[in-house]
Parts: structure tokens; C-alpha cells; sequence
């Protein structure tokens, strides 16, 4: 299969430059001006286009046993919506409860994704417990290609770990090499105040947020960074979404803590008062850390523009209306999350860099090299570059349209942000030098997506001696 994309505009995290890009099987083999059409290749005409490297979405959920159900998409719906929006890589969050048997649990979802995800993917690892078994398990993970961890300090008694297991968990990243990615509440905090709220008749959605409050997030993060400190161990904070969390996590970096931040979608675009609206449309935008109070935006989008945070991820998290309504008497019962492996793209593009609150090279680095450099996904994915993989966007900015449900690819019946308008799609999406997508509709393979095996990439000299 041989491509050549004429005459766009390549938007990479540090250049902007006109060429011509020459795609040969799976790796882009030359970029230049005039290139010449090999025999048989498909002339792709990007004139007016702008093309970015493959969008990588470095936190989704897809196959995900919670609060009683399970998240909605399948591999071959979310990767379909995924490359609709420009995402040509997702990584998933492995989950396994505390009662599963982690190497069970990872193997079932490597089972899952197999042979049916439409783009590639890779998974972080979620460690809910450490026992005796944990050192032998995680190092045989690792092996296998998946060198990043999740820990998630909220959730007790079902992924939650405590303290003891945080530690140990770290300590091992540091000797192993490997990242770890980190939900940062306070887990018996949130469950005393949910709680209190419920036995004081308050159960609607509106006092989701009030349950978990900005210091509780902020007291995950800033004990976060103090494990990360003392264990020498590298760390990212996923979904950071206020500004006192923010304060933590800089306090960190500025201490030379080795800190990364992920913040999501919903907490650029939406705040607090959208799950205060009544019965399920509040619902429809309860997840953790909660949508916060509308002062906090300002914070992440400059922290964002200016680097403080490094990436920008979705926590896909489809529920439909009739599994949110199982909250309906209580909302520490509603299934936390919400859906936008297929809008993040359009929307960031629309409310940050068209807005000017975002730098297009930012906006690459946010969405796709800094993610691929972080995880250990660089130089094949994240860069558009001689010998990367052919994972390319070609952006259409004169593009028109709106968020809803009714035309969304995601498995699910609401889309938490409809109704808002978006300035750009992508015109054409290959992964790996095939045409997956054009003008919104997907065109491409069914399973032609590969498990991205990653090596460790964090080994501290004081620890290793090397
Ligand atoms: O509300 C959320 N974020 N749901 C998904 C699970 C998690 O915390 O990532
Ligand atoms: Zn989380
Ligand atoms: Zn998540």
C-alpha cells in the first residue's frame, strides 16, 4: 500500500511546514517537497489541510467492570469513534478489582481488544491490591509490553489502595523502571462524607461534587508526590481537574518531584453546574474528580498552554441514561463517567487553539507527542517523521458542525457535550498508512489494530547505579 499525501500543511509539536508526505506499507518513507507518485499509490489531494501526527489518548476505559455494570462501548465501537476524531492510539486502563487475580484480569482484557480494535492500543496496568504475588505478576506484565501502572487512591474496597500498597507499588515502578499513572482523592474521606450527605437526605447528583471536594483531590495529588519523592519513583496524575490539585502537583514538580499531569476534556469544557441540572441530566455528568466550580477552567487551560500540564486524555467512561439511573435514589450509586474518546480532538481544537487559549504546536504535544514520550510510545507514534508509523490526521478547519448523540459513533445514548458547535474534523485518518477514515465515516479495517508493546523507561541512576 503505498500513499501520497500532496500539498497539506504538516503541524507537528514543534514545526509547521508545507510537504508533501510519502507513505510506503506501514511507515512514512519520505517527506518533502514535489514528491513524485509511485506506480499504484493513492494520491491523497490535502491542499488547504492541515495534518497532525495520529492522536493518542493516553487514559480511556473500555472494557470496564463498575459500580455494578459495565462501561458500554466494545473494542470495535470506541476504536471506530476513536479514529473518527482523530485518535489513531488509545491506551486503556487494565482494570481488575481488589478481588480479582490481577494476571487474570490482564489477560482478559488483552483477550478482549484482541483482533478487534480498529486502531492500535496500549494498557496501563492497575495495581488494587499488593500481596505476595504482586512482584512476580507485575514484572511478568511488564515483560509483556505494558510498562506503565495505574493506582487509584479513591474507591475503597474496590480499586482503592491504601498507603502500605501505594508504597510497595511505587517501589517496585522504581526498580522496574516504569511509570506510574495515579486517581489522586482521599478514598476513606470521599466515603465518610458520602455518607454524611446521604444520612442528611441529600442524594441527588448535586451533591456529587460536595462528596468529594477540591481538598480531598488536592490531598491525593500532594501525597502522590510525597510517595513519588521518597520512593524515587516516576508518576502521573490522571484527570487532574482544579486548581488547588494543580497547586499540589506544581509544588511537586517545582521540589524535582518526577511528576507528569493528565487533565480531561469534561474539566476544560464543563463545570459543576451541569451535573446540578435535575434528575439524569445531572447524572449524565457525574464522574471523578467531579466537574468543578467554573472559576477552576481559566487555571487548567493556562497550566495546559503553558506546559504545567503535560497531557490532555478523555477517561472514556460510556454509561447510558438507563445504567446512570441507577443512581437515581443516591448518587454515590450513579456510574461514574463520561464518554469523549471521540469528541476530544474537535473540541480542543475548537475551544483551545481557535479560541487562542491554546498554541497549535501545544496542541499536538498535548494530544499526541507528549502522551507517546511519556508512555514509550515515541518515535513510531506521536511524531510525523521518516520510519514513524503512518498514523496522520489531515485536518479539515473549514468544517461545520455540532455534538450530539444522534450522530455520534460511541456506544451510547447521550453525548455529555451536546450541542456544542466544532470548527474542524478530520477529512482523512490512516493508521499505519491505511485510510481508516474520510469526512467522518469509517471506510477502513475492522481489527487492524495492534497491542503496542512498550519497554521501561524510567531508570533513576540512584537506583540502578547506571
Ligand atoms: O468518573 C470516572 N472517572 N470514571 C472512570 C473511573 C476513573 O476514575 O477513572
Ligand atoms: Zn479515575
Ligand atoms: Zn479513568
Amino acid at each position: 500500500m503505498t500513499l501520497l499525501i500532496k500539498g497539506g500543511e504538516i503541524v507537528t509539536a514543534e514545526s509547521r511546514y508545507r510537504s508533501d508526505i510519502l507513505v510506503d506499507g506501514e511507515i512514512i518513507r519520505a517527506i518533502g517537497d514535489s514528491l513524485e507518485a509511485p506506480l499504484n499509490a493513492e494520491v491523497i489531494n490535502a491542499t488547504g489541510k492541515l495534518i497532525f501526527p495520529g492522536f493518542i489518548d493516553p487514559h480511556v476505559h473500555i472494557h470496564l467492570p463498575f459500580m455494578a455494570t459495565f462501561a458500554k462501548d466494545t473494542h470495535a465501537t470506541a476504536s471506530k469513534s476513536a479514529l473518527i476524531g482523530g485518535t489513531t492510539t488509545f491506551i486503556e486502563m487494565c482494570c481488575p478489582s481488589r478481588n480479582d487475580d490481577p494476571l487474570d484480569g490482564y489477560h482478559s482484557w488483552k483477550e478482549k481488544a484482541d483482533g478487534n480494535s480498529a486502531c492500535d492500543y496500549a494498557f496501563h496496568m492497575s495495581v488494587t491490591r499488593y500481596d505476595k504475588n504482586s512482584e512476580t505478576q507485575l514484572r511478568e506484565i511488564v515483560q509483556d509490553g505494558t510498562a506503565s501502572f495505574k493506582i487509584f487512591l479513591a474507591y475503597k474496597n474496590f480499586f482503592g489502595v491504601d498507603d502500605f500498597e501505594m508504597f510497595n507499588t511505587l517501589t517496585l515502578a522504581a526498580k522496574l523502571g516504569v511509570i506510574t499513572t495515579a486517581h489522586c482523592e482521599n478514598a476513606e474521606l470521599v466515603s465518610q462524607l458520602q455518607q454524611i450527605l446521604v444520612a442528611a437526605g441529600k442524594t441527588g447528583p448535586e451533591w456529587h461534587e460536595p462528596s468529594r471536594p477540591e481538598a480531598v483531590e488536592a490531598e491525593g495529588t500532594g501525597r502522590f508526590a510525597t510517595f513519588l519523592h521518597e520512593t524515587k519513583a516516576v508518576g502521573y496524575v490522571v484527570h487532574l481537574s482544579c486548581a488547588p490539585a494543580l497547586r499540589a502537583a506544581v509544588d511537586a514538580k517545582l521540589r524535582g518531584t518526577k511528576l507528569y499531569v493528565e487533565s480531561v476534556l469534561p474539566h476544560f469544557l464543563l463545570d459543576k453546574t451541569y451535573a446540578e441540572r435535575a434528575g439524569i441530566e445531572g447524572m449524565k455528568h457525574v464522574m471523578s474528580p467531579p466537574l468543578r466550580e467554573k472559576r477552576n477552567l481559566p487555571a487548567l487551560w493556562g497550566a495546559l498552554q503553558t506546559g504545567l500540564i503535560d497531557t490532555v486524555g478523555t477517561d472514556h467512561c460510556p454509561f447510558d441514561t438507563g445504567q446512570k439511573l441507577l443512581g437515581a435514589g443516591n448518587f454515590t450509586q450513579i456510574p461514574n463517567g463520561i464518554p469523549g474518546l471521540e469528541e476530544r480532538v474537535n473540541l480542543m481544537w475548537t475551544y483551545g487553539v481557535k479560541r487562542g487559549l491554546l498554541d497549535i504546536h501545544r496542541f499536538v504535544d498535548a494530544l499526541s507527542t507528549r502522551p507517546a514520550r511519556l508512555f514509550g510510545l515515541a518515535p513510531r507514534k506521536g511524531m510525523i517523521a521518516v520510519g514513524s508509523d503512518a498514523d496522520l490526521v489531515v485536518y479539515d478547519t473549514d468544517y461545520r458542525g455540532t455534538m450530539t448523540a444522534r450522530s455520534q459513533h460511541t456506544n451510547n445514548d447521550y453525548n455529555g457535550f451536546e450541542g456544542f458547535a466544532i470548527e474542524g474534523r478530520p477529512s482523512v485518518v490512516t493508521v499505519r498508512g491505511k485510510v481508516q477514515v474520510r469526512d467522518g465515516a469509517f471506510v477502513g479495517e475492522a481489527g487492524r489494530g495492534r497491542m503496542l508493546r512498550r519497554v521501561p523507561q524510567y531508570f533513576i541512576e540512584e537506583i540502578h547505579g547506571r
